[in-house]
């Protein structure tokens, strides 16, 4: 029988995980695109050492109390609003993520996204594969200019920062953003943006992104009250987390053109999408993919193994989100 501690791959992921992985544990993997519900989850669990997770696999209070033998918990994404972090240092659980690898490639994506949003790429492309386009026309998906506007950021965070180096070097944009913490005046000038209060940026920004992370705080940041503060020429991007945006209530502004467009990567209850978003064409839809990226994708997946190997062989992670 194998000594070899044992690891959890909840989900498909790139054969040289698994080569890597099963040099120093025992793997039981997922290869299915189906993702395990939390009973199935903590029936696997059972008796691992360590869960390589995405996220979409909860680690909360209940399926740690199933999984006595359970040490790390290691994200192949930044984000970890899947983990309870409070319930994993309370049962001594790693909880480890994913960060710096993906900020370059999910700052281009929200320029993508941008781009498609505010120039009408994707709703103009429908047009012509459905064989309307029958001339040239003055107005023809007519939008809105990005460079030279107003870029609002809220949540200034590495990718926040990323996103602002682009607009302001690149596209000669004005950056505003806000953020709980201001940043040191020295970063603040190496990103060429300006700190408002959240009120202002809705108030100023021709686009608005978002790169907040999820909590309780931060759920529906985004909501009726400040849609109605944004102009309706604007732009919303949402490369953040479903959640963070009222999706019902920014289809209804969408609809009612109190803003111009959206485009969204993430969304409430994904991969289910508000059929009434699904009903638009002033929105650009896209299926959590900032990331994805196949050099970043496998940078990510690196690391989380680094994180297990890190914590499982030689007591070291590498990103621990509560050390002890
Ligand atoms: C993350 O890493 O949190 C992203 O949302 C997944 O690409």
């Amino acid at each position: 029988m194998s000594q070899l501690p044992k690891v959890l791959i909840a989900r498909a992921i790139f054969p040289e995980v698994l080569d890597q992985l099963s040099a120093h544990f025992e793997l039981e993997t997922n290869q299915t695109d189906e993702v395990w519900g939390p009973d199935v989850l903590a029936a696997k669990l059972q008796d691992k050492a360590g869960l390589f997770a995405m996220g979409t696999d909860r680690v909360d209070a209940a399926l740690l109390a199933a999984c006595p033998k359970l040490r790390i918990c290691a994200n192949m994404t930044v984000g970890y609003n899947n983990f309870d972090l409070a319930a994993m240092t309370a049962a001594k659980v790693l909880g480890t993520n994913a960060p710096d690898v993906l900020t370059e490639t999910t700052a281009d994506f929200g320029f993508a996204l941008l781009l498609a949003t505010a120039r009408r790429v994707t709703e103009s492309e429908h047009f012509l594969r459905a064989g309307l386009w029958t001339q040239w026309r003055y107005d023809m998906f007519a939008g809105a200019d990005v460079h030279g506007s107003t870029l609002g950021i809220l949540g200034m965070g590495r990718i926040g920062q990323g996103i602002a180096k682009r607009a302001a070097l690149g596209f000669g944009m004005k950056v505003l953003y806000h953020n709980r913490s201001r940043l040191d005046p020295a970063t603040e000038a190496q990103c060429r943006a300006q700190w408002v209060a959240k009120e202002e940026l809705l108030r100023s920004s021709d686009h608005l992104m978002l790169v907040l992370p999820y909590s309780k705080q931060t759920h529906h940041a985004i909501g009726a009250p400040e849609l109605a503060l944004m102009k309706p020429s604007a732009t919303l991007i949402n490369l953040a987390r479903g959640g963070i945006v009222d999706d019902a209530a920014l289809a209804e502004a969408l609809a009612a053109k109190r803003i111009a467009a959206a485009g969204l990567d993430v969304f409430e209850g994904e991969p289910t999408v508000h059929p009434a978003l699904l009903a638009l064409s002033n929105v650009v839809l896209t299926p959590h993919i900032a990331s994805a990226s196949l050099p970043t994708r496998r940078a990510m997946a690196q690391l989380a193994v680094d994180n297990l190997v890190g914590y499982l062989v030689h007591g070291k992670p590498v990103t621990p989100l509560n050390p002890d």
